[in-house]
């Protein structure tokens, strides 16, 4: 899994501190509905529940995603064709990234990913599969314009951002990634995007809420990486995880509730919660044809094909840089 989620190169004090993540935690537990961005999740803990998230069975969006990416190579070949430089953001999975690969037979792999080690690592993986393909690994933000490595300067481009990450953003940071992705990627460029799709909210609320417990224990991971990192105590066995379906939003959210009235310290500053009240920790939208269409378009990006999975669970989106004239 990527594990750029959008963080700014860190940042630390005096302490060691990572001063965005305390500048974060401390203004989104002041607010009236508690909220901490939910790239604090993924530290080295947070970043290996995930990947245990992926595999639980209630979690279908990387099974659905890999059902299509097997199913569809061919066209997935006609489409974008062979000699492009794919250009994914953040670094590859083991599983996903080589399907891809595979089927269209690009001429150089560019993977993009705030974190060195996690990209050295998913590059040897990828470059023993492919020893044929150069590998040109970034270290960078992918959430600002990117200088693509001079190698690949003549090539079109694929960019590739699968697992619906672009869900975890609301609408106005999706469109400025979009824009920014097209500006990283040129003139000329096509995109393959995962977007999780509007379902059966018993089969989402399970997705986020595994019987297992895994995800749970993912969110509140946040806790604990507060408690350790920025000197609090907040009671951790008095929040309880929560997957909420967010109608209005088209929306998985995530939430801490407090299961009684609490009273913590982070950094030095007091906060209180009362019984219910709650942290929201991520958001996970989920589209339809529309609205996902809707969004890359104002994103810059024209839709060109889509597919789903067999259980319509999941979509994979091409789309194209090219604004035909009409939509001028
Ligand atoms: C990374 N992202 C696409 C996941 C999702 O499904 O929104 C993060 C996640 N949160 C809880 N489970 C999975």
């Amino acid at each position: 899994m990527a594990s750029n989620k959008g963080i700014a190169l860190v940042n630390l004090d005096e302490d060691g501190v990572d001063r965005a993540f305390r500048a974060d935690v401390l203004q989104g537990l002041s607010e009236a509905q508690k909220a901490i961005p939910a790239r604090w999740l993924y530290d080295d803990a947070g970043s290996q529940l995930f990947e245990d998230i992926t595999r639980l069975p209630e979690y279908y969006p990387t099974r659905s995603e890999r059902e299509i990416l097997e199913a569809r190579g061919a066209e997935f070949a006609d489409l974008i064709g062979p000699d492009r430089a794919v250009v994914e953001f953040g670094s590859g999975s083991s599983v996903k990234t080589p399907l891809l690969l595979s089927a269209i037979d690009p001429a150089a792999y560019v993977p993009l990913d705030i974190s060195g080690d996690f990209l050295r690592a998913s590059s040897a993986e990828l470059s023993a599969k492919f020893p044929g393909l150069p590998v040109y690994p970034v270290e960078a933000d992918f959430m600002r314009r990117v200088e693509l490595p001079t190698e690949v300067a003549g090539m079109p481009k694929l960019g590739f951002f699968p697992g619906s990450t672009i869900g975890n953003m609301v609408a106005r940071t999706a469109v400025d990634l979009l824009r920014t992705m097209r500006e990283t990627l040129g003139e000329g460029s096509k995109l393959l995007i995962g977007m999780d799709l509007i379902k059966d909210r018993k089969v989402l609320i399970a997705a986020y809420d595994d019987a297992a417990g895994v995800t749970a224990e993912f969110n509140l991971n946040l806790i604990r990486r507060i408690n350790r990192e920025l000197d609090a105590d907040i009671p951790f066995d008095a929040l309880q995880h929560e997957a909420r379906w967010n109608d209005e939003f088209a929306r998985i959210e995530m939430h801490l509730v407090a299961t009684r009235d609490l009273q913590f310290t982070v950094s030095g500053k007091s906060f209180a919660m009362r019984e219910g009240e709650s942290i929201h920790t991520e958001n996970s939208h989920k589209f339809n044809r529309r609205t996902g269409n809707a969004l890359l378009l104002a994103g810059g990006w024209t839709p060109v094909q889509r597919w789903t999975d067999s259980e319509e669970r999941f979509s994979l989106v091409l789309a194209d840089a090219t604004i035909p004239r009409s939509a001028l």
